[in-house]
């Protein structure tokens, strides 16, 4: 099951649900260290980066399992341990570890974390930060070794609101003595449901949602039930994908409040959109109309994460594009397999990319290197002619529960094999 077939052409049409963010989740499930008791998790997506994290937690000793659908953390008899260098190098959020087991035990040794190929992706913000709160950190055999005496709340200023440092700095902060006020912190929606879930478990933290982060640290953390929220990139991806395909289709759950610059931009390209609180309801033009610039930003502008798909999109709409990633360095490894399904596409520099939109992309044997430019090759062969055949599945596998299952829900015609 490592690849995916696509039978291109069908308009998308019906009702899909969307699943639970990967990118709350995971800060999530490494917060689940540190508190002392039970924790209930609505809503995880059944995704390999989830199942990853589990496995990590079990390293660690935790007790995790599902019942009747919610994930049980019990991290009372959690230890301080190493975990696999496979599992850690294998995925970028192993990062997370670093400040909840600093929270737990003032302490922690890690290899350097993995994840998709997009760029550098350095953990220097992260570092800085919790230096400021007393940690001190050496590298042996290729390994982090982090440690405190004492954890200190700190002022904080980001250089840049980065999404991983914000969260690795809210986790050793609620754990720490005294006040840690985080400046120029990020504000997407997932470092918000990370507050949140902190507070349902105790934490005393004001700002959520804003670059002025303040935490009062050291607050007892029990265990709590917390539903962790539908994932806007999922809901962005399907959405997107309509247009290359034309059709209507109902994007259950989609957290509308928080896809504003995703939802305009879907207007802009000649979809309507009628949103509520059950999900959005969209209706495609025959071709995406013209958009000339779109450039990807911090929260709440146009999320880095969906601009592959808009990109494979805009290979098939009218006019030209120039795109423009701002937030990662090496975002275009999905340019080859469009341009080898006939797009057009130039890169001006490492950062933009110009596309000229064609009638039609044809459908021929792709590869899928990182996980959302797998989804934009599924959503580029979705609407291309004939049959594509896409390797690299797992990359997609691990942000998409299961993404052939939901674009059948639309009525395309893929399969995993
Ligand atoms: C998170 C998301 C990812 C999303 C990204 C930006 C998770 C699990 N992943 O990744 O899906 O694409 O936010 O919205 O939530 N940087 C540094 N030094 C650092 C940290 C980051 O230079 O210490 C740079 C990165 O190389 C990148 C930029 O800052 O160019 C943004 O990174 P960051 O916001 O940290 O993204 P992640 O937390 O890795």
């Amino acid at each position: 099951m490592d690849s995916i077939r696509v039978q291109g052409g069908t308009p998308l049409q019906g009702i899909v649900k969307i699943q639970g963010s990967k990118n709350a989740a995971l800060p999530i499930l490494a917060a689940c260290l540190l508190t002392n008791g039970q924790t209930y998790l609505e809503n995880v997506p059944k995704i390999s980066d989830a199942y990853g994290m589990i496995h990590m937690l079990e390293e660690l000793g935790c007790l995790v399992r599902w019942e009747r659908g919610l994930l049980k953390v019990d991290s009372g008899e959690a230890r301080l341990g190493v975990v696999s260098a496979k599992l850690a190098a294998s995925m970028r959020s192993s990062i997370f570890l670093l400040g909840a087991l600093l929270g737990r035990f003032r302490k922690a040794v890690l290899d350097y974390p993995g994840g998709c190929v997009i760029g550098k992706r350095p953990i220097d913000l992260h570092l800085k930060a919790l230096g400021k709160m007393g940690v001190r950190f050496q590298e042996k055999e290729g390994r982090l070794e982090a440690s405190a005496d004492e954890l200190r709340g700190a002022d904080v200023e980001l250089g840049f609101p980065s999404v991983g440092a914000t969260e690795n700095l809210i986790l050793a902060a609620v754990a720490a003595k005294g006040r840690t006020t985080v400046k120029g912190a990020a504000r997407e929606p997932e470092v918000q449901a990370l507050c949140e879930f902190l507070k349902s478990c105790g934490a005393f933290i004001q700002g959520t949602g804003t670059n002025e982060i303040k935490i009062e640290g050291g607050k007892p953390l029990s265990g709590a039930r917390f539903r962790i929220p539908a994932d806007r990139i999922v809901a962005g991806t399907y959405l997107f994908t309509g247009f290359a395909t034309g059709g209507n289709v109902f994007l259950e759950d989609a957290p509308v409040s928080h896809m504003e610059a995703v939802c305009h931009l879907a207007e802009r390209m000649g979809a309507s959109l009628v949103a509520d609180q059950e999900g959005v309801y969209v209706q495609y033009p025959e071709r995406a109309g013209e958009l000339p610039f779109l450039r990807t930003d911090v929260y709440p502008g146009f999320p880095t994460d969906l601009q592959s798909i808009v990109l494979a999109v805009r290979c098939t709409g009218t006019g030209t594009t120039l795109i423009r990633e701002t937030i990662f360095e090496d975002r275009f490894h999905v340019v080859d397999g469009l341009r080898n399904m006939g797009a057009q596409i130039r890169i001006v520099d490492g950062r933009s990319v110009l596309v000229n939109g064609v009638e039609r992309l044809r459908g021929t044997r792709a590869e899928a290197m990182e996980l959302r430019g797998g989804a934009a090759l599924v959503a580029a062969a979705a609407g291309a002619s004939g049959e594509t055949i896409l390797s690299g599945k797992q990359f997609i596998d691990r942000g998409y529960e299961n993404i052939c299952r939901d674009l059948r829900e639309l009525g395309a015609r893929i399969v995993s094999e």
